[in-house]
């Protein structure tokens, strides 16, 4: 048996944090077992219609930068604190230094995956081991991240039988992961993405219901899900039992920076990932308008990428291999773009 209780929805604007629509009150079931209210079914359908009825696109654009203490609240609870991933694809024989050398220079949150074919989790737990033995961190300071991949997304190096149900291949690489991060549990762990472009399949279902179960267990802290489009997270949110709290996409200018699922995200307070901030927009990173920017600042074009993902709402990701490119990197809280720069950043590949 549920119990009954009020929920006030709102939904506020990216930039301004004002109301985008009056408050409503509604009453919802909240299912005892889930405590904090989150994650229940009735909670998320409800959350997510509101969303769909606000129209968030005339107002996006618009509206003043968050100031600098506001940046701090973007997330909540086990992600406070973390402002900036250190991603770890495509490093190899390279992944255990770049991840401590990261460590080294202030990266506190680490994404990775359960894929060899890309990323070398060991390495990254070896990473993590030295940095806690030396004293330079402890586990409590770190936000780990993972995912579970499909097998079509992995080479020969599975983490787990591809005969079992997708339900037990979740459990056999989360429990992989635990191995390699040499930890007790994972702060958020991500499906890799679903296994086809429109739409979500049995197997998309199966794997999301595994990992609520590690929700559950307490192994996982929180779940997300990556490379999805706005339908795609619209049909999660609205049948999932624990809803995502992270959407980790690669974040193209032409597409307004992925800003139709960041909106989305945003209305329904799950935090937006952005990786290929840079790879992904080489064109707009060799704009005048944006050289123009960083020198009215004094940064690098990188940095403007990147603090204007912080003003609009982005935990971003990078994954770069250069000590001084960490630094500038992490050298990015010190300063604020304006209201124009980030109107103009935002539109400047649609134009
Ligand atoms: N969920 C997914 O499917 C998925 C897919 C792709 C990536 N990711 C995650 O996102 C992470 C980041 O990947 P990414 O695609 O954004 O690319 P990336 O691996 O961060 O590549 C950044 C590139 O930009 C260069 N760069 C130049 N100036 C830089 C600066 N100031 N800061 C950072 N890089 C600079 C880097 O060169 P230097 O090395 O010389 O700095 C590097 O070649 C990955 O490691 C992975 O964890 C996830």
């Amino acid at each position: 048996m549920g119990s009954l209780r009020w929920l006030r929805l709102a939904v506020n604007h990216p930039h301004t944090d004002m109301p985008l629509a009056e408050p409503t009150f509604q009453a919802v079931s909240i299912h005892p077992a889930d405590k904090a209210g989150k994650g229940n079914r009735r909670t998320n359908w409800l959350l997510c219609l509101l969303s769909v009825e606000v129209d968030l696109e005339p107002t996006c654009l618009s509206g003043p930068a968050m100031s600098h203490s506001q940046h701090a609240a973007i997330s909540t609870g086990d992600v406070d604190q973390i402002r900036f991933l250190y991603g770890t694809a495509w490093k190899e024989g390279q992944t255990q230094r770049l991840v401590e050398l990261a460590l080294q220079q202030g990266f506190r949150g680490i994404d990775t995956a359960n894929q060899r074919k890309h990323y070398c989790e060991a390495a990254v737990g070896q990473a993590i081991a030295v940095a806690i033995n030396s004293g330079l961190v402890t586990r409590d300071d770190l936000f780990l991240q993972t995912k579970f991949t499909f097998q079509r997304g992995q080479d020969h190096r599975l983490p787990y039988d591809p005969a079992a149900p997708i339900a037990v291949q979740v459990q056999q690489s989360f429990e992989r992961s635990l191995e390699h991060l040499g930890t007790t549990f994972i702060d958020s762990y991500l499906l890799h993405g679903p296994t086809q472009r429109i739409g979500l399949a049995a197997d998309d279902w199966s794997a999301w219901s595994a990992m609520e179960v590690l929700h559950d267990s307490g192994g996982v802290r929180s779940v997300g899900i990556s490379n999805v489009s706005l339908e795609q997270l619209q049909l999660l949110c609205q049948q999932c039992r624990v809803r995502p709290r992270f959407v980790q996409n690669r974040c193209y200018a032409v597409h307004g920076w992925d800003r139709r699922v960041r909106e989305f995200c945003r209305a329904l307070g799950i935090i937006y990932q952005g990786f290929s901030l840079l790879t992904g927009n080489p064109d707009v990173l060799a704009r005048p308008e944006m050289l123009k920017i960083a020198n009215r600042h004094q940064r690098s074009v990188s940095q403007i990428v990147f603090r204007f993902a912080i003003d609009v709402g982005m935990l971003p990701l990078t994954g770069t291999s250069s000590a001084d490119h960490m630094q500038a990197d992490l050298a990015i809280f010190d300063f604020n773009l304006d209201t124009e720069e980030i109107q103009l950043i935002e539109k400047l590949a649609l134009t």
